[in-house]
């Protein structure tokens, strides 16, 4: 069956996912688009061969939507895909609170319908490789984390969005809207959080908007990590991660978050490191899930079987994220048990 495909939001990120769609050998046809952009929405339907529709039109023609707007949007549109029980793929953050993002978990699984969320940073190379090297009994318990990630801020330069420097349309800033990827690759790495803190700054001025973050969470294991996540204005720096690991037995680095390079050394053992190719193949080798997002979604929406990760395993981080602000709210003090009362569910 050919998938009918539609976008709601066609700006930057609905680029990316219009690339990876092309890219999925799964049988499917970009076949609408809305956006509220006339000017967008006309230059992507005729790129695409598509038609640019009304909201609710849209939902008369398609099978399976991408919500790739501002996330004020994200809610609101989750909930009119799945009341026609259409299948989901929406850009994260899911919502600019956690409440909110559970509500769309319990609306999603009401529903019944296929759902995933574009945490897309569990399927770049470095970060499975890096979590199964810590894995490796070799490596013994992990011990601390150093996580850095920067950004120029991204009303300027090739991103030039105006939503995320207004706090009513992205929520909060760089820890939000960026790093949300950071606490959740730090929880699918380590496990369940015990205990967070942070202390955010608003250097630019945009009220609620974060860009300088700096969190720590401590793991049930007992690790320890340090994120510390930087919007400024080297134009120089689009968005870079490193991301260092120390266990008892192992020290293991991403210093490039899409191609590398890895470096890890167990005890006893010579350094090794690997980039670009070699990295996706060492990848391969050690069966670990990389690549295409869409192919992931369009093959779970062909067999009517559930998506990964999906709104509810989004939901730690959305948590953790939320309890870091409101450390930060009151000045620092540590909020234990983030996770809070509502287990994900
Ligand atoms: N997974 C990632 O790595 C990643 C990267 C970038 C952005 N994102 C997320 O993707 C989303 C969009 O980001 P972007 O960079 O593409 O922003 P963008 O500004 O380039 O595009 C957003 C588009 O949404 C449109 N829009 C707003 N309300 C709409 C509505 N009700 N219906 C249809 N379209 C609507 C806007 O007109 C705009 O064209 C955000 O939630 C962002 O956090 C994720």
């Amino acid at each position: 069956m050919t998938i009918r495909v539609g976008f709601y939001g066609t700006g930057l990120i609905s680029q990316m996912h219009r690339f990876f769609l092309a890219d999925s050998r799964v049988d499917h046809e970009v076949v609408a688009v809305h956006d509220p952009d006339a000017d967008r929405a006309a230059d992507a339907a005729a790129s695409l061969g598509a038609v640019a529709v009304g909201e609710d039109e849209l939902l008369d023609l398609v099978d399976a939507v991408y919500v790739t707007t501002w996330t004020s949007e994200h809610p609101r549109l989750v909930e009119k895909i799945a009341a026609r029980g259409l299948a989901v793929f929406c850009e994260k953050p899911l919502a600019v609170d956690a409440a909110t993002a559970q509500h769309m978990v319990d609306v999603v699984t009401e529903a019944g319908v296929v759902n995933q969320v574009g945490l897309i940073l569990r399927s770049w190379a470095p970060f499975p490789l890096l979590r199964d090297l810590i894995r490796d009994e070799r490596a013994g318990q992990v011990l601390a984390v150093v996580f850095r990630d920067d950004q120029y801020i991204p009303n300027q330069g090739h991103y030039a969005s105006t939503w995320r420097v207004d706090a009513s349309k992205a929520g909060r800033g760089t820890l939000l809207e960026h790093s949300i990827h950071d606490v959740d690759i730090l929880q699918w790495m380590l496990g369940p959080v015990r205990s967070v803190s942070g202390v955010v700054r608003e250097v630019h001025g945009h009220p609620r908007i974060d860009d300088v973050a700096a969190a720590r969470l401590e793991f049930e294991s007992g690790a320890v990590a340090q994120l510390t996540s930087i919007w400024h204005d080297i134009l120089e720096r689009p968005s870079l991660r490193r991301v260092e690991v120390f266990c008892e037995r192992l020290h293991a680095v991403i210093e490039g978050d899409l191609f590398g390079p890895v470096r890890w050394q167990y005890t006893g053992e010579p350094e090794e490191m690997v980039e670009n190719d070699g990295l996706i193949a060492l990848c391969r080798d050690r069966g670990l899930e990389i690549g295409n997002t869409a192919r992931s979604f369009l093959q779970a929406v062909e067999a009517g079987r559930p998506a990964s990760p999906d709104f509810a395993e989004a939901l730690p981080a959305h948590r953790l994220v939320d309890a870091i602000y409101a450390s930060a709210d009151a000045g620092g003090v540590p909020v234990d048990d983030p996770l809070g009362a509502r287990a994900p569910t």
